[in-house]
């Protein structure tokens, strides 16, 4: 457990090199996605990652998850050296940080049921009975929003926003402590992304899990997100409290992002308006129906 006050994650100097080959000379080539970047997520906070495409967004996403290479600085989770593990994997991480992915048609096993993709993630780390995975499969179906018969569907029989739904069943089924949200929403319809976002904010509420967010939405982030970290061409520009950020932020290139966002474009900021109206009224419905004593995830 952590100390009180101590960050659940704490990325400190990251630089994210990768090697590209050798140049005709000989010498290794490297790029280098991600540099000095430093941030910490509290435990139960969201920490939204936003910036360009190729701004080192993933870079940073898949260094937490040891996927990416660790260059240089550290990054400490629950108070160990990430890299100091080695080549071996702890099945405690693996456990601790989960990941959800942009397209869960490509993190699903389409030769898979749903009911044996959660199956399989729930006794990944622990030993249960055939009738505890049975009744833990159905929970965790329950936890999401889908229904009991959705188990013995295939994932390209699912709709795009139920499919994400299966992917953060799946996260959560090892009660991981922190979820790496790389753009979970960016691929589905305004009106299913705040159906996701939202069954996001409850998990939360219910689990205390911590999200690194990642998404290039600024809308999605600023609903989504306790603080805000900006980065452009793999550098940290602006990071602080999420209303900080946008109502008066203090970088020129996150005035420019904010901007751009603000389109002139009369079809978009009408589909952006919508959009605000739908994440504000599934927020308004979730806590009412937290207030009503319907919770579902005692
Ligand atoms: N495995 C790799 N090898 C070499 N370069 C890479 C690798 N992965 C990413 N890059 C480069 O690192 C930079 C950052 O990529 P990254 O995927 O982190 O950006 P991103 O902010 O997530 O972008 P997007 O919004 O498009 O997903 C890019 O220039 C990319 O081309
Ligand atoms: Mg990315």
């Amino acid at each position: 457990m952590n100390a009180p006050g101590t960050p659940l994650l704490s990325v400190e100097n990251l630089t994210v090199r990768y090697r590209l080959g050798r140049s005709m000379s000989g010498r290794a080539k490297t790029f280098t996605a991600v540099k000095d970047v430093s941030f910490t997520i509290g435990a139960g906070r969201t920490l939204g990652l936003v910036g360009e495409s190729g701004s080192g967004k993933s870079s940073i996403g898949r260094a937490v998850l040891r996927l990416s290479p660790i260059s240089q600085g550290r990054i400490v989770f629950d108070g160990q050296d990430i890299d100091a593990f080695g080549r071996r994997t702890p099945l405690s991480f693996h456990r601790d940080v989960q990941v959800v992915f942009q397209d869960p048609l490509s993190s699903l096993n389409p030769r898979q049921t749903i009911a044996d993709t959660l199956g399989q993630a729930l006794t990944r780390h622990r030993p249960l009975s055939r009738a505890e995975r049975d009744r833990e499969t159905g929970e965790a179906l329950d936890r999401v929003g889908l229904a009991p018969h959705h188990a013995d569907r295939y994932p390209h029989e699912l709709s795009g926003g139920q499919r994400q739904r299966v992917a953060i069943a799946r996260a959560l089924a090892t009660r991981p402590r922190l979820i790496v949200c790389d753009e979970p929403v960016s691929a589905l319809d305004v009106s299913t992304q705040s159906q996701v976002i939202n069954l996001l904010q409850e998990l939360q509420r219910d689990l205390g899990v911590s999200y690194l967010f990642i998404a290039h939405d600024l809308e999605v982030v600023r609903h989504m997100s306790d603080e805000i970290a900006v980065l452009s061409l793999g550098e940290l520009v602006e990071s602080g409290p999420a209303a900080q950020v946008y109502d008066s932020p203090a970088h020129p290139y996150t005035r420019t992002l904010l901007a751009s966002t603000l389109i002139a474009d009369p079809a978009r900021q009408a589909a952006r308006t919508a959009q605000r109206r739908a994440l504000r009224a599934e927020s308004t419905a979730a806590a009412a129906a937290a207030g009503g004593g319907a919770q579902k995830h005692p």
